[in-house]
């Protein structure tokens, strides 16, 4: 099975986010190719997980702009067998639930939806109140979820074509279940 993970600019869930790739890539058969925002590479960066991501995965490929690398293209002619987001921040939520398609991964979203590919994503904020995240240097810090990302996220539930995932292990039951 060959996954699109695209990778966007949340400090939250990135560092568990990389975590399961790396153990998704271990235990099953399974190609996984990174993508990243911009700003997700700038968080991988902060991160300091830029490095281990390009080396266990050598197709990592970073957003240059909407339409390069040609993801939106690669999906719609089947080179994927699923798509997938995680973590996804309030942006990139944001852009897909209103139909915005000007990012790497806004763009190959809305792209992959048109030819039924099936597309997961994992949004960091999901119910509104204060939610505890991981800074680089270990130390944790407290955020709070706006009414309005969720409501967004409410949105994105009910699009056609999207699967919004509740927590990350869901990840590897939509692996599993796939037949993998
Ligand atoms: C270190 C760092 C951590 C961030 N963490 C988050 C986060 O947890 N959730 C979020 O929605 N945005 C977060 N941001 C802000 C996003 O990176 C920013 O909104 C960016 O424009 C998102 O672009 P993208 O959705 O194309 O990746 C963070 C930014 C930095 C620099």
């Amino acid at each position: 099975m060959k996954v699109a993970w695209g990778i966007t600019g949340s400090g939250d869930k990135i560092a568990e986010t990389v975590g399961l790739m790396e153990r998704l890539k271990e235990e099953y058969e399974i190609e996984i190719v990174p993508y990243a925002s911009k700003e997700g590479e700038v968080v991988l960066k902060f991160y300091r997980i830029l490095k281990r991501v390009k080396e266990v995965f050598p197709g990592y490929k970073v957003e240059r702009s909407a339409n390069a690398p040609f993801l939106a293209s690669k999906l719609q002619l089947g080179k994927f067998d699923l798509f997938l987001i995680a973590p996804a921040t309030a942006n990139t939520v944001a852009k897909i639930a209103h139909g915005i398609a000007d990012t790497l991964l806004t763009n190959a979203a809305l792209q992959a939806i048109k030819t039924r590919l099936p597309v997961y994503i994992y949004p960091v904020d999901q119910e509104v109140g204060d939610v505890t995240t991981i800074l680089p240097n270990g130390r944790e810090m407290r955020i709070h979820v706006r009414k309005e990302d969720v409501k967004n996220v409410e949105t994105l539930r009910e699009m056609d074509g999207i699967t919004v995932l509740k927590s990350l292990d869901e990840v590897e039951e939509i692996i599993r279940g796939r037949g993998i």
